[in-house]
């Protein structure tokens, strides 16, 4: 295995919607990104992933795009993303770009014409069923975002597959005209010079109509008939033949519904399918099934199996991108650390973790703050399409009370990754000089970058300091990894060595003090190399680890 540019590099994700606006409409534009590039630079980041840009009615947020080739008019135009572009590349900063290639927008002119008749030379580019004997949904499997995944076009009377909403039909990848098409949408970004994709649910492009049998999960549903359809691996190679492979960039496929067994079939490098997989594991380690209903309680030995089952795929030769979060998830300081007493010190911390593992590190906008999830009062107030559908659905059901749907919304909801960027203590924290689209954390007076630019302890230091010292260090992105405590429920520790080095991580997840044994060997220094606390605590025989302490030593 040999580290390269995008193996070691780290991915910041933008959600531009919310990342900085510009020309006061409220929304964040690429003019707004291009203005923070010094800032990211600084980060220690190597390469920008923006969610997606391209014009959109926005009922998923841009992830429904109605012109793959045209940027969306609020976020500016195809001159402002050639400047952001040169700019970026001035910086030696890199543009990875979200290709969402299962499905298009219902507006999008592919699906209006297939739409107009049954023989239209475009109906094909779609899936279409008819009505099943009893005159409904040809089959029945649910969506991603409630409701069933089939809709009826009166019109022609024949469904439609979705799999997200009903406006974001699915496109039919077994059509070669349809895979041509998306490749020539990637050449023209990969012609002016963009270093890769992000490939939404790129799992599910090969459909299978499997009957789903009653009373399966959702999670199941995705892993046993979404997802690794029958010719996925085929479209993959394909795609990589005629076109990845003609340009110095890569793919990172969302890995949706894969898992560590049958992950390396996506990106094992003599299979030339994709260059590596984001995998979902870690971003849902308390999500039994589906997003809200059932999350169980943060549980570190899960967490542990999960980086450990991952390493397999390496070992089979191909890799792996690592997240805690994203604009899908609640964020993670909520989810994974302590949001009240301990914030800065668990942020500190989970980037430790993440910053020392095997793999693609994507670190999400606002975390390299501490951002934290934000309690919206009334159902009034959510935005995301994924958390209404999902309380509009329950006014029906009933399963859960108006109330606990909305604590739900608030706990896991997407919004909570989505609210404005925390720039300053200004008006809308400084992200827009007007009302945003999505409202602001309140506590944005104390939690946002311009404070924390001023404190050389700060969340946000802390990052710019640990991403230098995996830049200097190879043996933070890739070594062999030894893990200590392994049975521990609250420490994460591990050695890690490749032949030139060593480091020793130590990770509290308690909220206590924390005494371990360890023997540090006498012949050896141990030189730390960063801390989330002032001291450690640290015999020659034991170790005393602060509440949510990170600690790392280069051992010479
Ligand atoms: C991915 C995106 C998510 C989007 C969905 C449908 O999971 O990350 O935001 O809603 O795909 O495109
Ligand atoms: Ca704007």
């Amino acid at each position: 295995m040999k580290l390269n540019w995008f193996k070691s590099g780290v991915i910041y994700q933008i959600y531009p919607r919310s990342f900085n606006d510009t020309n006061k409409d409220g929304i964040g534009d690429l003019k707004g990104i291009t203005a923070k590039l010094d800032y990211l630079k600084s980060l220690n980041i190597d390469i920008i992933w923006i969610s997606p840009i391209f014009q959109s009615p926005n009922k998923d947020n841009g992830y429904d795009v109605s012109d793959y080739c045209a940027i969306m008019p609020e976020f500016g135009t195809m001159s402002d993303f050639d400047e952001l572009l040169e700019e970026a590349h001035k910086r030696s900063l890199k543009i990875v770009l979200d290709l969402v290639p299962n499905h298009t927008s219902d507006q999008h002119e592919w699906f209006q014409k297939a739409k107009l008749s049954k023989d239209n030379p475009y109906r094909d580019y779609y899936i279409w069923k008819k009505p099943n004997d009893n005159g409904n949904s040809p089959n029945n499997w649910p969506s991603f975002f409630s409701g069933p995944a089939w809709t009826l076009d009166e019109n022609t009377g024949e469904y439609y597959l979705h799999l997200f909403t009903k406006y974001q039909p699915d496109l039919n990848w077994e059509n070669p005209e349809v895979r041509e098409s998306i490749y020539k949408v990637m050449r023209f970004w990969l012609d002016k010079g963009i270093d890769g994709f992000r490939m939404d649910v790129v799992t599910l492009l090969s459909k299978e109509f499997k009957d789903v049998k009653p009373g399966t999960g959702f999670r199941k549903i995705i892993e046993d008939y979404y997802a690794n359809g029958p010719k996925i691996h085929e479209y993959l190679h394909e795609m990589n033949e005629k076109v990845m492979r003609h340009y110095d960039a890569f793919s990172m496929g969302e890995g949706v519904g894969v898992n560590q067994d049958n992950a390396h079939l996506y990106v094992a490098e003599d299979r030339r399918e994709l260059d590596m997989i984001y995998h979902f594991d870690i971003l849902e380690n308390n999500i039994v099934d589906g997003k809200y209903d059932k999350i169980t309680n943060f549980d570190l030995l899960n967490v542990k199996r999960i980086f450990r089952n991952w390493e397999k795929v390496i070992e089979k030769g191909g890799w792996i991108a690592n997240a805690l979060g994203n604009h899908d998830f609640a964020r993670i300081v909520s989810r994974f650390g302590n949001d009240g007493p301990y914030r800065e010190e668990s942020a500190k911390m989970l980037i430790t973790l993440m910053a020392t593992q095997n793999g693609t590190l994507n670190i999400y906008q606002g975390d390299e703050i501490g951002m934290t999830n934000i309690n919206l009062k009334s159902i009034d107030d959510v935005n995301d399409i994924q958390s209404i559908n999902f309380y509009n659905e329950n006014l029906e059901t009933k399963k859960f009370s108006k109330e606990e749907a909305l604590l739900m919304i608030n706990n896991e909801g997407r919004d909570n990754a989505r609210t404005p960027m925390q720039w300053n203590t200004n008006a809308n924290a400084g992200f827009s000089e007007v009302k945003p689209w999505l409202q602001v954390n309140p506590n944005y007076k104390n939690i946002n970058v311009e404070n924390q630019e001023n404190d050389e302890n700060s969340i946000l230091n802390y990052y710019r300091k640990i991403l230098s010292l995996k830049r200097e260090y190879d043996i933070f992105s890739y070594g062999k990894i030894i893990e200590l405590e392994r049975d521990n429920d609250q420490i994460f520790a591990y050695r890690k060595i490749d032949t030139e080095e060593e480091i020793l991580v130590f990770l509290s997840f308690s909220e206590n003090e924390i005494l371990i044994e360890y023997e540090f060997n006498k012949e050896k220094d141990y030189n730390m190399l960063i801390n989330n606390y002032k001291f450690v605590t640290k015999t020659i025989d034991k170790l005393t680890l602060q509440p949510y302490q990170a600690v790392i030593y280069k051992v010479e």
